[in-house]
């Protein structure tokens, strides 16, 4: 769908980057928040990593493959302000924040796990499922809203009891920011560790591991850094690498695994948080979504990001739809969201007629801009919105999401 007048190329420099990105020629493709658009060198790397496999066979793994996880985990760590050598390369963040709890061990005195109610579910079952021992103990914060996790609440929550708090920088269903750096402090005021999960932030609000100091973060390439599934990642802070012994493991976390020696001993920096064989394809296709990201700059993601996301607030609100996502600029992430009791059915029509976004219970309608959204897209995508609305333009049986 070619949505984009001449003039907004001129004024928007970030749209040159439209013509790397095949999908943008057919669709309004505002979902970033769960599959970001897939960059046309993402063809080259993936035919690269089969002509490597093909033509190399197993002398791959020496010449770069087995070290990819931490290479390839660098890039992530510019994106996200971390130092070389504190990132790797896991398959989600689930088993990343497993790998966390297996680092730490709950005593009688310290064994509580606080987090939001408004965490990603995913992040919750694998704590509530090892609680389940009685080792641990998990508080969860409510939201009296549903948008928003009151900072107080949070803070008050973390005690002296409080072993590790595994939340969200920007919650998934209605964009709200947290300040991490608040929650962070709080933490170790008492005592206790972060781990945060910086998903929907890392790729479109510019922030730095290193300076909120947090002890981990973990996230993944599917949404904003345009990197397709399976290229999860962990971050652990320098000064706490040789301090922890994951009981998730495997021999990619050993000193010397060519070895095969029968004890583990483990490496002596961040591929300690390592563990069996890596997803080497998923390595390969997430790398061309991170240069881009790198390229341009989180900064100038985030200022574009703003404008767009604030002028869909005032699209939406002249539309007469309801606006779920906090409005202050500064308390929210990349997307938008619009509340509506035919929100599911509203999507699917969007999404038949090619405007892609999705549908989440009790945030409604989501909609994320991204470096390669125009302005113009923003407009026609209310209009289509306001039109499914005004003429029951949609099936009145859905109710759930489909993606
Ligand atoms: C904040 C957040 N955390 C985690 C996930 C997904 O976790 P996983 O990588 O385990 O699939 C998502 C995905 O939608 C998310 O939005």
């Amino acid at each position: 769908m070619k949505a984009d007048s001449e003039e907004t190329f001129l004024t928007d420099e970030l749209l040159k980057w439209r013509s790397e990105f095949p999908i943008l020629d057919h669709t309004v493709y505002l979902i970033s928040h769960s599959l970001g658009a897939m960059p046309s060198a993402t063809y080259e790397r993936l035919h690269e990593y089969a002509e490597t496999w093909a033509t190399r066979g197993v002398r791959a793994w020496a010449e770069g493959w087995w070290d990819m996880p931490v290479t390839v985990g660098g890039e992530v760590g510019r994106i996200i302000g971390a130092d070389p050598g504190s990132v790797v390369m896991h398959q989600n963040v689930s088993i990343c924040q497993s790998l966390v709890l297996s680092c730490l061990e709950p005593t009688a005195r310290r064994n509580k796990i606080v987090y939001s109610e408004l965490n990603f579910p995913s992040v919750m079952y694998v704590y509530e499922a090892h609680a389940r021992d009685g080792k641990l103990r998990i508080t969860t914060v409510k939201s009296d809203d549903g948008i928003t996790v009151p900072l107080e609440r949070m803070l008050e929550a973390i005690d002296e009891e409080t072993l590790l708090v595994p939340f969200s920088h920007v919650l998934f269903k209605s964009a709200f920011l947290q300040d991490a750096k608040a929650i962070t402090e709080r933490a170790h005021e008492v005592g206790a560790k972060v781990v945060l999960d910086t998903y929907q932030s890392a790729g479109t609000v510019p922030f730095s591991v290193k300076d909120l100091n947090v002890d981990f973060a973990t996230g993944g390439s599917v949404k904003w850094l345009c990197g397709g599934p399976g290229a999860g990642y962990l971050y652990v802070r320098p000064d706490l690498q040789l301090k922890l012994e994951p009981k998730t493991t495997g021999w990619m976390a050993h000193e010397d695994p060519f070895a095969f020696d029968t004890n583990l001993r483990y490496a002596p920096g961040i591929a300690r948080f390592l563990h069996g064989s890596p997803a080497i394809p998923a390595l390969y296709a997430a790398e061309s979504g991170y240069k881009i990201i790198n390229d341009i700059g989180v900064e100038r993601i985030r200022e574009k990001s703003v404008r767009q996301t604030t002028r869909l607030i005032e699209l939406a609100k002249e539309a007469g739809f309801q606006v779920t996502s906090p409005s202050d600029p500064a308390r929210r992430g990349g997307t938008f969201t619009i509340g509506h009791e035919k929100a599911a059915a509203i999507t699917r029509e969007l999404v038949r007629r090619e405007f892609i976004v999705d549908y989440r219970p009790g945030a409604g309608v989501r909609i994320s801009p991204h470096f390669y959204t125009s302005d113009e897209e923003l407009e026609l995508t209310v209009r289509e919105m306001k039109n499914i609305r005004d003429t029951r333009a949609f099936a009145p049986e859905v109710a759930g999401a489909a993606f």
